[in-house]
């Protein structure tokens, strides 16, 4: 395999603090990106980005954002171009979650993840295919990465406004997808299930505290024992791969696509 297939690629990744974010974004960087790592969380981004920079590997700048904001976005995009000369790639992965009942959801929920998850996801997209656009046809694809979720094919019970979110990412790939390719821009995505990072560090807690577990852990395992064919929680690790082969010339002839790295809950 070609281990630096994204030599000289300059990547935007929103969220990339901590999680599946920060992961992605060192493992990018070990296959030769240069990376801007966004999050709200700039000291913690920074931590990051001085480890890639310390690693030889790539090259990485942290930024300040708020991806609900338009200008933030379009200011993290400036950043990428202003650091590295042109930007290749965005991948839109901030992400939160506070499960709800259906009829305990109120307006604060609804609007606090509908717009962090997908009025941001749109923002992002925008503001990093209109660089794209501004920087005319290359010999490479452009490439719009979007984080969705097994929330973004099954109704769950205890998250609905998240699962509404995350069928709208689902919606922006595709959208994105027939809207962008004139420009030589494709997008695809990628779908994790269970995933042991700080988000689900918190879900598990709020989890009891709504009352749909009893206890601290027990989601973990009803789902491992219930959902997935693949017996066994995921890491960061797990979707690596996935993330980079979506950011590689691999995937020149996709879009519209995404990926479920779930363990097998999507099928069953
Ligand atoms: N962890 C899972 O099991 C799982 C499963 C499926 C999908 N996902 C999705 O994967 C993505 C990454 O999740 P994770 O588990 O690594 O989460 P995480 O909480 O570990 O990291 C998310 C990052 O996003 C940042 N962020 C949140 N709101 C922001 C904002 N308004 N502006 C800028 N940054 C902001 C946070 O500061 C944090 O660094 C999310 O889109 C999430 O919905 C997670």
């Amino acid at each position: 395999m070609d281990t630096k297939r994204l030599a000289g690629k300059n990547i935007l990744i929103t969220g990339a603090a901590q999680g599946m974010g920060a992961a992605n974004a060192v493992h990018f960087a070990a296959q030769g990106a240069n990376i801007c790592l966004g999050d709200l969380d700039v000291d913690l981004a920074q931590n990051v980005a001085d480890e890639i920079n310390a690693s030889g590997n790539g090259k990485a700048i942290a930024v300040k954002m708020d991806v609900t904001k338009r200008e933030d976005n379009a200011a993290a995009v400036a950043a990428t171009v202003d650091a590295f000369g042109m930007i290749n790639i965005g991948l839109f992965n901030a992400g939160v979650n506070k499960p709800r009942f259906f009829m305990d959801i109120d307006e604060e929920n609804w609007d606090m993840i509908m717009t962090v998850n997908t009025k941001a996801m749109w923002l992002g997209m925008q503001e990093t295919a209109r660089q794209m656009i501004a920087q005319g046809p290359q010999e490479h694809v452009y490439k719009l990465i979007n984080v969705g979720s097994i929330a973004s094919r099954k109704p769950l019970v205890d998250v609905t406004v998240y699962c509404t979110s995350k069928y709208g990412c689902l919606a922006l790939t595709h959208c994105g997808a027939v809207g962008l390719a004139e420009h030589n821009i494709t997008v695809n995505g990628y779908a994790p299930g269970v995933v042991v990072t700080p988000l689900w560090e918190q879900l598990d807690k709020d989890l009891v505290e709504i009352g749909f577990k009893e206890r601290a852990g027990q989601a973990y395992e009803d789902i491992v024992n219930n959902e997935l064919v693949i017996k066994r929680v995921s890491y960061p690790t797990d979707v690596q791969g996935t993330a980079a082969f979506l950011a590689s010339h691999d995937s020149d002839y996709m879009t519209g696509q995404m990926i479920h790295i779930d363990g097998g809950w999507c099928i069953q």
